[in-house]
């Protein structure tokens, strides 16, 4: 966060960064200018533990930057928390990424007597910043501040979105962006920084998303925004939009519980417009493709990570059986270092809810800078993401503030889905299959609510099960990557380990695990797969695990054999992954709050993971 402007800036900076805690960390800070030094506050844990140590403090001044900090390069200290001022006192900076090259830097500033005092690599950034200011004489019309912070970020390899300020240049700031997001934000006579609207959305009216090598400088009143190379640029505006009922809980104990919550209204809005008028098919206004050039597709390669990789995976049972288009679902920072052949008319879709995971972009960057088409899938409007690709879907699901992915990994569900049907009507899915499978996509808001009514059934059996620390979640084809999800949510939330397995592949390995303490969570809603997927309940039940089944309509007496059974409502096939998610969220859930953990921001995790 930064603000510069006629307001104090100790009340914007912590509103600001409450609006951010969503983003999880585990330090905290501010600085302010006070008219003739710089004051800094900060502190380990939560941002409330950062107001507490405020207290009555005269933090006063109408310039200052705030920070969030997720640890990166040094362990979680009041010392290496962010804002960080170099060792000559006359800069202080706040800093997202990695500066890869640090102990490059580090090395170099030490000869000239610019000494760290923490582990991070931020100190060693706000160090260089001050060596080349001090260099800087103001010549040739640029401030010398901004020049200073030009100068040195041209030495810096790696990512950072940064704000800083300069004991020397009290009415100036600067924010700068290489692969993490920085937004200005434009008030009334005042300007924010924030690595996301959040953080100024209750303010700004509007904004300017800065790309990549910009810097923007702030100074009189006034904005201007160059390249590193110092070239000017004029950046488009887009109107800030603050949707505070959004933000909120509404009633509900945890932001994670509100959005599962929405998931029939997000399903919604991630359809709405998007049928054909015969309701045969499906289509989306931002794909940028021609009907010769999605045609033209014989592979489609998803790059995701988290939860998103997992939709992705649904995503390719569905496109497959579909659209009848072979489909690789990679590890975003995998595929990147791996070079992977790909032909010319293979199609890249990177999917992320936040379109700023760095190793998604990174991805999505590989295959641009390879000639590749390259499509997102994302509900980051205006995120990096969206905004690199060359085409895409927004999931319009509205912020997620929980740090798991819940609302966010249906609707990338639910648009795989259409995407199958719109692929596949231009392939050799009939009008009639087509027909069917828009009317399973309308249904499935409501189904959805049908399922959240099993919220109490499903606390019941976490009751049962929040003492285990170990657990399966097991499923066969569109459910394997269901499971996949449950065993994440389960570990994010409840930090129960647990492992997603394709139930058949228990009997070649992990079945050795099984006994009475690691009970097994088997998703068996796949009609075709009932028969299949009752022997490998056995296998696990004749070890002495106990067995929870999550069901929906005839279940071929799989339900018999189980401890507990959750009784979901049968959809059809294309929907009923989806679906049974909402078993795996709820159970999630549940178990973390039983076991006293912070399921919305649980610890270590960031929601958006802009570090490699
Ligand atoms: O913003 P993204 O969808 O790119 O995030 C990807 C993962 O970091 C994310 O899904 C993560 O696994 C979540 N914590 C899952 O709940």
């Amino acid at each position: 966060m930064g603000y510069l402007g006629r307001r104090q800036a100790k009340g914007i900076l912590l509103e600001g960064l409450r609006h951010l805690e969503y983003r999880g960390y585990d330090s905290t800070g501010i600085a302010t200018w006070e008219g003739t030094d710089f004051s800094v506050v900060r502190a380990v844990g939560h941002l409330d533990a950062l107001i507490e140590k405020i207290g009555d403090l005269e933090i006063c001044g109408t310039a200052g930057i705030g920070h969030t900090r997720w640890a990166t390069h040094g362990a979680i200290t009041e010392g290496n928390a962010h804002p960080h001022r170099s060792c000559d006192g006359k800069v202080v900076i706040v800093h997202n990424g990695v500066v890869e090259n640090f102990l490059q830097i580090g090395t170099f500033l030490g000869a000239q007597n610019y000494r760290s005092s923490s582990e991070t690599d931020s100190e060693v950034l706000a160090n260089l910043i001050a060596y080349h200011c001090a260099k800087e004489d103001g010549a040739g019309g640029h401030s010398a501040f901004l020049e200073g912070v030009r100068r040195a970020l041209l030495h810096v390899r790696g990512a950072y979105g940064i704000v800083a300020m300069h004991v020397d240049f009290p009415g100036e700031m600067v924010g700068a962006r290489n692969s993490s997001p920085l937004i200005l934000g434009i008030g009334d006579g005042e300007f924010f920084f924030s690595s996301d609207t959040a953080g100024f959305a209750s303010h700004a009216k509007d904004a300017i998303f800065l790309n990549d090598g910009e810097m923007a400088h702030l100074v009189g009143g006034d904005f201007s925004i160059c390249t590193l190379s110092r070239e000017r640029v004029e950046a488009a505006r887009r109107a800030v939009e603050w949707r505070e009922a959004l933000v909120e809980k509404n009633g509900y104990a945890h932001f994670m519980l509100k959005e599962i919550y929405e998931q029939p209204t997000t399903l919604r809005n991630a359809m709405r417009g998007r049928f054909s008028p015969d309701g045969s098919g499906t289509h989306f206004g931002g794909l940028q493709m021609s009907t010769r050039e999605l045609l033209q597709i014989d592979r489609i390669v998803f790059c995701a990570c988290g939860s998103a990789r997992f939709a992705c995976a649904i995503g390719e049972y569905l496109i497959e059986r579909i659209a009848r288009i072979p489909v690789e679902v990679e590890y975003a920072s995998e595929f990147r270092y791996r070079n992977a052949p790909l032909d010319k008319n293979t199609l890249v879709v990177a999917v992320s809810q936040s379109g700023e995971t760095i190793d998604t972009l990174s991805a999505l960057l590989e295959a641009k800078r390879k000639g590749f088409r390259v499509m997102a899938i994302t509900n980051g409007v205006g995120s990096s993401i969206a905004r690199e690709a060359d085409g895409g879907i927004y999931q319009h699901a509205g912020p997620e503030i929980g740090v798991a992915a819940t609302k966010t990994f249906t609707s990338q569900v639910c648009l795989m889905a259409m995407l199958a049907i719109h692929l596949g009507r231009l392939r050799d899915l009939s009008c009639e299959d087509g027909t069917e499978m828009v009317d399973a996509l309308q249904r499935l808001p409501s189904l959805v609510e049908e399922a959240l009514e099993l919220d109490d059934a499903v606390r019941s059996v976490a009751e049962k099960y929040a003492h285990c620390d170990h657990m399966f979640f097991l499923g066969r084809q569109s459910m394997f990557p269901v499971a996949m999800e449950g065993a994440l949510k389960l570990k994010e939330v409840a930090y129960v380990h647990a492992d997603g397995y394709a139930a058949a592949e228990m009997k070649h390995g992990p079945i050795a695990l099984i006994g009475k303490d690691c009970p097994a969570f088997f998703l068996a809603c796949d009609g075709r797969m009932l028969e299949k997927i009752q022997s490998n309940v056995q296998e696990v039940r004749a070890r002495g695990a106990r067995i929870v089944v999550a069901v929906c309509g005839d279940d071929r007496g799989v339900s018999s054999v189980a401890d507990d059974v959750l009784i979901l409502p049968r959809s059809h096939d294309i929907t009923q992954a989806l679906i049974s998610t909402i078993a795996v969220q709820l159970f999630a859930y549940h178990m973390g709050v039983l076991r006293g953990c912070n399921v919305d921001c649980p610890r270590n995790l960031a929601k958006s993971v802009t570090v490699e």
